[in-house]
């Protein structure tokens, strides 16, 4: 019924947790806590005819009375009163970092973040409020994901870190092998097509590679 990258996210949540999906689009993550993990769930998205699928599709599993749906732009028009898990998926870093910068922690429980694109500013930029956890690489239609795992509070992570992922780093499976095979030959390109007056640039991916073959997965 629902995606890898999905099940992996629902993977995270916390049994029985209260949850916020942010971004929820067609509804079906909160479907799936709500069956699966007995999860209380509030449904949102800026997109009105998204939230009008949300809830159709929440109508089709008769589970109105579980799921609330709230049409908003980020936590805009949402009111948190019980510590939550949020979630955010599914859209790009600098959309996902406006909208995190706008939570109050006080009612944070976990925070679930999964970004479509530069992974590394995603890590710089939520390790300035919150803790990385746990990250997992998934595989979806060719294509790796990566979901982060963040609570309050704050810790020193190092170039390298933003880089690899502070957990990810020390994990191993043929998903991440690949993922960090994948990483090194796309560096490799851009390395051997960059022209030397941009040394700077070709040097900062020399470097990267460098980390990668230190972990020992190639
Ligand atoms: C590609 S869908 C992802 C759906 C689902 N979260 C997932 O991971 O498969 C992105 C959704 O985020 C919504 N969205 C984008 N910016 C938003 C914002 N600022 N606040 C709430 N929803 C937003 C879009 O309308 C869209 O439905």
């Amino acid at each position: 019924m629902i995606s890898e990258r999905l099940k992996a996210i629902a993977s995270l949540v916390h049994n029985g947790e209260n949850v916020i999906d942010i971004g929820c689009d067609h509804g079906l993550l909160d479907i799936y806590l709500t069956l699966h993990n007995n999860n209380k769930c509030i449904a949102s998205d800026i997109n009105k005819n998204a939230l009008n699928q949300a809830k159709k599709n929440i109508n089709k599993y008769n589970l109105e009375n579980k799921i609330k749906t709230i049409l908003s732009d980020g936590l805009n028009n949402i009111e948190i009163n019980e510590k939550s898990t949020i979630i955010i998926s599914g859209m790009g870093t600098s959309n996902i970092i406006k909208i995190v910068n706008k939570i109050d922690d006080q009612y944070l429980n976990d925070l679930i973040i999964s970004s479509h694109n530069e992974y590394e500013i995603l890590r710089k930029e939520l390790s300035k409020k919150y803790i990385i956890v746990d990250e997992i690489i998934v595989k979806d239609k060719n294509k790796f994901y990566l979901i982060l795992k963040l609570n309050k509070g704050h810790k020193k992570y190092n170039k390298k870190d933003f880089y690899l992922g502070p957990i990810l780093k020390n994990k191993n499976n043929d998903i991440i092998k690949n993922y960090y095979e994948y990483l090194f030959n796309s560096n490799n390109l851009i390395i051997n097509k960059i022209p030397n007056k941009h040394i700077i640039k070709k040097l900062n991916l020399i470097i990267k590679n460098n980390w990668i073959k230190k972990l020992n997965r190639k």
